[in-house]
């Protein structure tokens, strides 16, 4: 019986540069010593690869299966799995408009149909100066904020053609934005290090984390029998209690208007329970 290797075939990659190749080594050798077998780092690996070049390539797929001893076959199958990983280049700011059911009827539909138009790009393209890629997303377990906009993973509540819009533009002119929850963002390349699993750097980053917000925590708050039910009012609508004070929103892209613009007899946005 002959001695056949049955392996997947590796890919034709280039390597990093001799800088780029010892600087990445250093930090893969950082995150697969967090696990106890070293193919469990793959998912960071691939964050980190993508942190480098802004997507995954060829050479990152290369190199995540040179350092966790994998066939670029099994690399690629995750990578490509995942829809955190980008297969081509992308932006400084990936721009996901949710356009799943509620978030489209409650207005996604609309700023996703107007950021291309206002862009000059379709789905899954980015702007001429590189800042911008636009996609739609599915569902982002948000829609009690419906219609929300994610960019670089980081939530944008309640948005409307002209905040959404006003966000891109900052985003463009590089002005500082900040999500609804979390610190100011970032760019996608370090977006993708942080998740990685290296600390992110800025002062204040961690601490402005921020949390869940009431309409979220109804369900947590009656299991603990904290909350009677109750219907849940925007603080933004006249049924909300006048001696309650709404909630500071933290976004500097809230939307500024009372309700959702496809939807105004049914306000969206911050919530808490009626008679809070
Ligand atoms: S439908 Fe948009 S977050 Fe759920």
């Amino acid at each position: 019986m002959t001695d056949v290797q049955l392996g997947m075939p590796q890919l034709p990659a280039p390597d990093y540069p001799a800088e780029v190749r010892a600087r990445l080594e250093a930090d893969a050798r950082e995150v697969i010593a967090r696990y106890p077998d070293s193919r469990s780092a793959l998912l960071p690996l691939l964050h980190l690869v993508q942190s480098e070049e802004g997507h995954v390539t060829r050479t990152g797929v290369r190199f995540c299966a040179e350092m966790l001893g994998l066939t670029t076959a099994e690399v690629t199958a995750v990578a490509t799995f995942y829809t955190m990983y980008r297969r081509g280049p992308s932006g400084d700011y990936q721009v996901g408009v949710c356009t799943n059911t509620l978030c489209a009827v409650m207005g996604g539909d609309a700023i996703f149909e107007a950021l291309q138009r206002h862009l000059g790009v379709g789905n899954g393209e980015t702007t001429e100066d590189g800042k911008i890629t636009l996609e739609h997303i599915e569902c982002n377990a948000a829609c009690d904020y419906a219609p929300v906009v994610m960019v670089n993973w980081e939530f944008f509540d309640n948005q409307t053609v002209d905040s959404a819009t006003r966000m891109v533009d900052d985003l463009r002119a590089g002005r500082t934005v900040e999500p609804t929850r979390g610190a100011p963002l970032c760019t996608f390349k370090e977006t993708a290090r942080i998740l990685a699993g290296f600390p992110d750097p800025r002062p204040g980053a961690v601490e402005a984390g921020g949390s869940a917000g009431p309409a979220s925590l109804v369900g947590l708050r009656l299991a603990k029998g904290e909350a009677a039910p109750g219907r849940v009012v925007s603080p933004r609508s006249a049924d909300y209690p006048s001696d309650e004070e709404a909630p500071a929103h933290p976004s500097s892209h809230d939307a500024p208007q009372r309700t959702s613009a496809s939807d105004p007899h049914h306000p969206s946005g911050p919530v808490a329970e009626e008679g809070e």
